[in-house]
């Protein structure tokens, strides 16, 4: 059972988490889902807030449900990504809130009372089936309620792959669907670090072809090896900022699992310097197949 509940990796600095509290953030692979905690069952809860809105009201309120009455709920963020809204946001569920402010982030205390209006901020950031995506999704995976550009391109140039391949950081799996249309593919594996678009993938991509791994493309993906394709529209972003190595570890991590002569298909926006990490894993055969809206699209053979 689990008793302290811990969601992301909130400065050290900044709060004490009990040394056996457990994760529950769905960044973090292997982690317990907070959604799937028994209501009131936990002793307190620490929290490093996302950023969005829906997401975060979501997450304080999941906390609070599985928080016991009396227990203790410890809210934290930057104040320019969502910090500063966090005290009104509490108090709205009906909770008296002590706020502290240090390093450039709001820290939020409340003790869990029982009568709690918590049901708004559960429905609208729970999972979905999105009538104007045709998809399963949820606030706070990647473009949860729009297609991507990016995505948009490479699915449009796209040209039917065969045999086994990878869709790295899959999201809700549309890059996926795109792949699958072809009946030359016999396998395609679905990764992404985040354990929500992984359960929103599962139920999109209904196909026998297909398997899901919730894992960290950085740490390399052991089962993979001798692909005959890769595809990719990579992250950008690490805990909210804009991190360019992310993206270049993608590319590194595809041509390790690529067979030779082996595809990679990739979609990024423009100004993220991409041609040296391509280069350094593909040498010279990496071809600009479209420059569009802001995204260039590359297929580069191993
Ligand atoms: C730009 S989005 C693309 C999503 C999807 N392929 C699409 O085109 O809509 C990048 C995806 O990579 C995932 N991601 C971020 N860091 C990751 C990592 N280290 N390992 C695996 N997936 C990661 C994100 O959760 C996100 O779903």
């Amino acid at each position: 059972m689990v008793a302290h509940g811990l969601y992301g990796l909130p400065p050290r600095e900044l709060v004490d988490t009990a040394s056996d509290a457990v994760q529950v953030s769905p960044l973090i692979p292997g982690s317990e889902a907070l959604d799937m905690l028994p209501d009131q069952s936990l002793d307190s809860f620490t929290v490093l807030a996302p950023p969005g809105t829906v997401e975060r009201r979501y997450v304080l309120a999941q906390g609070l449900r599985a928080l016991k009455v009396g227990g203790t709920m410890t809210a934290l963020a930057p104040k320019a990504k969502g910090g500063s809204r966090l005290a009104k946001e509490l108090k709205a569920f009906g909770l008296d809130v002590t706020e502290d402010a240090r390093r450039h982030h709001r820290i939020c205390e409340v003790v869990r009372t029982p009568a709690l209006d918590l049901s708004d901020a559960l429905t609208a950031g729970a999972p979905r089936l999105s009538s104007e995506l045709g998809l399963w999704t949820q606030p706070g995976v990647f473009s949860w309620d729009r297609i991507d550009p990016g995505t948009a391109l490479l699915l449009r140039r796209l040209t039917p792959q065969s045999g086994a391949g990878a869709d790295f950081g899959c999201g809700l799996g549309l890059l996926a669907h795109g792949v699958l249309r072809s009946p030359n593919v016999g396998r395609l594996t679905l990764i992404d670090i985040d354990r929500r678009a992984i359960a929103c993938a599962r139920r999109n991509v209904v196909d026998p072809r297909a398997d899901l791994v919730w894992a960290d493309v950085r740490l390399g993906v052991p089962a993979l090896s001798d692909l005959d394709f890769v595809v990719m529209n990579p992250p950008f972003h690490d805990g909210g900022a804009e991190d360019r190595a992310l993206g270049a570890t993608f590319i590194a991590q595809a041509a390790k699992v690529l067979r030779h002569g082996g595809k990679l298909w990739m979609v990024a926006n423009r100004h993220l310097p991409y041609e040296r990490p391509l280069a350094d894993s593909f040498g010279a055969k990496v071809k600009l197949l479209a420059e569009e809206g802001g995204y260039k699209l590359y297929e580069a053979r191993r």
